[in-house]
């Protein structure tokens, strides 16, 4: 679905040494990227809970970038790695409730790649754009319970049998 209109809001947890500060150096450096990403500050890309990008997802962003430090270069040593499983996980957990992979993006970009992370976020800006806003879950064919009043509502074994 496209639409000319449709602005996604992303949301793009990135990490304090790395892809945060390449945000800055974009920003200082008067690099243009869309407006369409709120950045959210996290110590490491592995800091990155899965339900974060979950409840970002169902409280209305269209999209989720987690953005860390290459491989081999995380200040917490194997963090990323961490987040790269975590994110491979997400994305087919994500498949069998119809989400798109290209919704939930991990990227790499040291303190220096200030340019690389604006194209990065041009890239998936674009992308979003042509799949349509995501109205979870509105839009889906899957309707998931709230966790807060799912134990109550699922009937006892017992009720259902009588
Ligand atoms: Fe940047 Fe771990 S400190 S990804």
């Amino acid at each position: 679905m496209s639409d000319s209109t449709f602005e996604p809001v992303i949301i793009g947890f990135t990490c304090n040494w790395c892809s945060y500060r390449a945000a800055d150096l974009a920003g200082t450096s008067r690099i243009k990227y869309p407006p369409n990403v709120r950045l959210i500050r996290v110590m490491c890309s592995g800091r990155v809970d899965p339900t974060f990008v979950l409840k970002a997802l169902s409280d209305g962003a269209d999209a989720v970038l987690i953005a860390g430090c290459h491989p081999g270069e995380c200040h917490y040593l194997e963090q990323n790695y961490k987040a790269l499983r975590r994110h491979r996980l997400l994305q087919k957990t994500l498949a069998q409730f119809g989400i798109e992979p290209a919704r939930v993006r991990l990227t790499w970009a040291s303190a220096a790649e200030g340019a690389k992370f604006a194209e990065e976020i041009t890239r998936m800006v674009d992308e979003v754009k042509q799949l349509g806003p995501l109205n979870w879950p509105l839009n889906l064919p899957i309707k998931p319970v709230p966790l807060a009043t799912a134990p109550a509502e699922i009937p006892v074994l017992s009720e259902v049998a009588a």
